[in-house]
This record gives structure tokens, sequence and C-alpha cells, in this order.
């Protein structure tokens, strides 16, 4: 009980990543967003409870860098069967709410990256990682009510919390949610350090026998809830193209899975107020827009009538991201009037096709293949259509980014674009943007036509604009989602 008679709710949100402090991708934003959302939620939201929301990440080289003034907490071990592991923990606030980093010799505390690419070793910072998050908790006497892991990194931790409830008074109470942001990626190539932590596989028959060692499919077996980050990726993961296999043992576990599309945070992405705008703008005054575009022209010197649209590509250059798709249907509509920005990094086949692209179209394309905040941001704020060709999209953020700046998602119908973009080919007086059916070209070419054409009737496309803008995607929805099935859990 807390001095207003409210019951505090305990949760230890874990995370490979989290902004400010570290972000590769799209986790680094939600273990950012969400818990800030939560502590934000006003009292009354949540009948007689308050939440103590408490976020741990590994204390990655970079993050070891910005965080000196951290504050060490705790000393203990890991036991290992090549020795104990000692772990150091480190507290800071942000938003007020209490930020682990948890040190130790698997967290290679010199330019490591927080993904590896090498499974055995990002396994043993991961394993390492979630066991002392587990026993730092013992250690500061602070018992949470809820473990709420993120994807196959930290999944091994609710695999452990199932075990240690079983005679474990500490945990005997603790229930876990497992957040599903990616499926296809389980952890393979962990396995083998599994062993070292005293972490057996399951002998579970509900798992195919190949993912009964793999991190993931572990913590989907023993999580109370899984939650996908939409719900049209929930129910895409329970059919064969997007289960990677694990669909039929997902559906024994069907009702233990919910979909909870992620927001964004909206004061970050506010066209009003974003410092790296040339020229900030409201729904009242997107005309103004226009002076970002004219800036991005002469930044990427194309010589065109600023009437003419300008599509973006802004993304990792993945597989995943349909990047290829993007190229073959910008080819296949190469004379129609139109100028395109991709920006990204990442598979350097993907990055080669992009710059061989603009070589062939060098006044209507450049590649600007690049990890650049401050210019994607510019371009949200000038361009007028933005590509999302993806062959799956649990939730996806750009989308909603893009929507939020007046630029146009043209998109996938799959996972969160699905959810989170009414399709203007079905419905002209509610659309927020245009979806297509199937992840190839000529789909993509076919909506891409479609929004040009759109594009010409300037009231038109100005309502859709206004009407995207004024989405809401922040996390006051998707918040009070999560706080009922935290709950949820203790009320019943
Ligand atoms: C992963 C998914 C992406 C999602 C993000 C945050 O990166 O690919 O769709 O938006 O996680 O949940």
């Amino acid at each position: 009980m807390t001095k207003t008679g409210k019951k505090t709710l305990r949760i230890l949100f874990i995370s490979a990543e989290a902004d400010p402090f570290i972000k590769v991708g799209g986790l680094g934003d939600v273990a950012y967003a969400l818990p800030k959302a939560l502590h934000e939620m006003i009292p009354g939201e949540l009948d007689s409870y308050e939440l103590d929301i408490r976020i741990a990440i590994p204390c990655h080289a970079m993050v070891c860098q910005k965080t000196l003034n951290s504050i060490p907490v705790a000393n203990f071990v890991i036991p290992h069967t090549s020795g104990d592991i000692p772990v150091k923990v480190f507290q800071t606030q942000t938003n007020d709410i209490p930020v682990y980093f948890f040190s130790g010799a698997p967290v290679i505390p010199s330019d490591s990256p927080v993904y590896s690419g090498d499974n055995k070793v990002d396994g043993q910072k991961y394993f390492f990682f979630s066991l002392a998050v587990l026993e730092f908790a013992r250690q500061i006497n602070w018992q949470p009510d809820i473990l709420h892991a993120n994807d196959w990194h930290t999944a091994v931790a609710v695999y452990k919390l199932s075990e240690m409830r079983q005679d474990d008074p500490f945990y005997k109470n603790c229930h876990s949610i497992l957040t599903i942001h990616n499926l296809p990626y389980m952890g393979t190539g962990s396995e083998s350090e599994l062993e070292g932590f005293g972490i057996s596989p399951t002998e579970s028959e509900a798992l195919p026998e190949w993912a009964r060692n793999l991190p993931l499919p572990m913590g989907l077996l023993t999580a109370d809830q899984i939650v996908a980050v939409s719900p049209t990726y929930a129910t895409e993961i329970l059919t064969p193209e997007f289960g990677c296999g694990l669909q039929s043992f997902l559906k024994t576990r069907e009702s233990t899975v919910s979909g909870i599309i992620n927001g964004i945070d909206q004061s970050l992405w506010n066209p009003e107020t974003d410092e790296a705008l040339p020229t900030r703008y409201t729904t009242n005054f997107l005309d103004l827009r226009r002076i970002n575009k004219e800036a991005l022209f002469k930044e990427f010197e194309f010589n065109n009538s600023l009437d003419i649209p300008l599509i973006a590509l802004i993304s990792r250059l993945d597989p995943q991201k349909g990047v290829d798709i993007a190229i073959e249907a910008l080819r296949q509509i190469s004379d129609l009037p139109w100028v395109a920005i991709l920006l990204g990094t990442g598979y350097s086949k993907l990055e080669e096709d992009a710059r061989k692209l603009s070589a062939e179209f060098p006044n209507q394309v450049r590649a600007a293949i690049k990890f650049d905040v401050k210019l994607s941001r510019r371009i949200y704020g000038g361009a007028d259509m933005l590509m999302m060709p993806s062959r799956y999209e649990p939730c996806g953020l750009a989308q909603m980014i893009a929507m939020r700046y007046g630029c146009i998602p043209i998109a996938r119908a799959t996972g969160g674009l699905k959810d989170s973009i009414v399709n203007y080919s079905e419905d002209d007086s509610n659309g927020t943007g245009f979806l297509f059916k199937n992840p190839i070209g000529s789909d993509l070419a076919g909506s891409l036509t479609h929004a040009l054409s759109v594009y010409e009737d300037k009231t038109a496309w100005k309502s859709l604009q206004l009407r995207a803008m004024q989405q809401d995607f922040s996390w006051k929805k998707p918040a009070l989602s999560y706080a009922n099935l935290y709950l949820n859990f203790v009320n019943s």
C-alpha cells in the first residue's frame, strides 16, 4: 500500500535495448515509450493500483559511455559451469523511471554491438543478462508482480521464471508477459550456451522438436501471456505464412495470445516542434510543408518542378522490408512523373541495388545509403509518399510517423500496417494511405499509380493528408491495454 491508499503493481520491464540509452530498431523505441506511457497513466485509470515500472537493459559498450553518472546498486554472481560470473548493476532514471544497466564479462565492454550477428556470442550475453535481472530483483528485495520480456533476447528470463515459480517464494506470484516484436528471430545459434547457465531445453511436446532448445519458443511455451505488437500480427503468426513453423504450437496457446499495437511518442515525432525541419507546420498551415519539399529538392539536386510527387523509402535495407519490391515497382512505373529518395543501410546487395536504380534513373532517383535520423525527419516532413512494401511487419513505426507528418504511406496490407492505415482505395472519405495485397513489385506499382493519380487532385490529396495527420497514434490506448493485462493477472 502507498500513502495514497493505493496498491502498488511492480513491473520489471526487460529488453535488449531502450532509447535514449541505446536504440538499434523499433524495440528500442517501444522500451522507451511504453514504460513512459504506463508511468504517466492518470491515477483512476487503474482502479486501485499504482504502477511501479522499472527497466532493465544490458550495459552495452555505448550505454556505459553515456551513463557515467549512474550509481552502482548491486554486485553479485551468476553461476556458470566455467565459473561464477560477477555482475555489476548501475542505476539511473529516465522520465522518473528507474533504469538498471547490467554489466559483466558476457556483456563485452568495448566495441560490442547490441546484436553481433553471432548468436553464440549474443546468447551468452542475453542469457547472462536475463538470469542476472531475475537475481537482481531478489538482491534489492523488490518483488515484481509482472515480468515483461521482449523478443528472444530476454525470453529465457520468462522460461527460468516458470521454473523458479514452482518452489521459490520470492517469485511464486510473479506473472510473465512476452511481447513478440519479430517472430522469425528465435535465437537460433545460441542453443549451445544454455547449458553453461544451467538452463535445460524443454521436453514439452507442445513445441516442435527443433524449437525445444531455442530461447524464443521456450519463452513462448512458458509465458503467461503472449503479446504480438499488432492485432493483425497476432492472427498472422497462427498461419503457415507468418508462423515460422510455430503456427501449430501457437494455435495451442491461442487463448493467451493477444495483439496490442504500438504507439509512437507523439512529443518526439511532431512536425510542429521538430527542430530537424527547415519549416515546422501544423494541420492549419499545411502549405508550409512545401518549403521542406523544396529544401529536399535542393539538397538532392532535383531540377524538377515542385509539383512532381516525391516518393520516399526510409528503412533498414532488409528483405523483410521489401526493399527489392520497392526498387522493382519504381522501375515498372519509371515513365510516370515522380522523383524518389531511398534512405537507409543494410544488406549490401540491397544497398547496391538502390545505387544501381539511381544510376539508371539519374533524374528521378537518389540513394542515400546511410543511417541519418535528422535526414529521415526532413524526408517525413517534405516527401509526399512513403513506401512500406514489407513482406511481414509486426507493427512498423515509420507509417505512423509518416502519417503524423502528412506523408502518405503506401504499404502492404500486413501486420501493424494493416491495423494503422485505412486504405483509400476502399474508402476515399476515411482513407489515410494506400494498401496493397501481395508483396510483389506489380502490386506496389499499382498502388503507387493510384496514389499518383489521386495526388493530381489537390483537394483530395490535402484532405487525405489532414486525415492522416489527425490519427491518434499515441501510446495512451496501447499502454492501457498492457496495464489491463497486468491487472488481470493480479486480480485473477
Ligand atoms: C520489430 C518489428 C517492427 C516493430 C518493432 C517494434 O522491429 O519488425 O514491425 O514495429 O519491432 O515492436
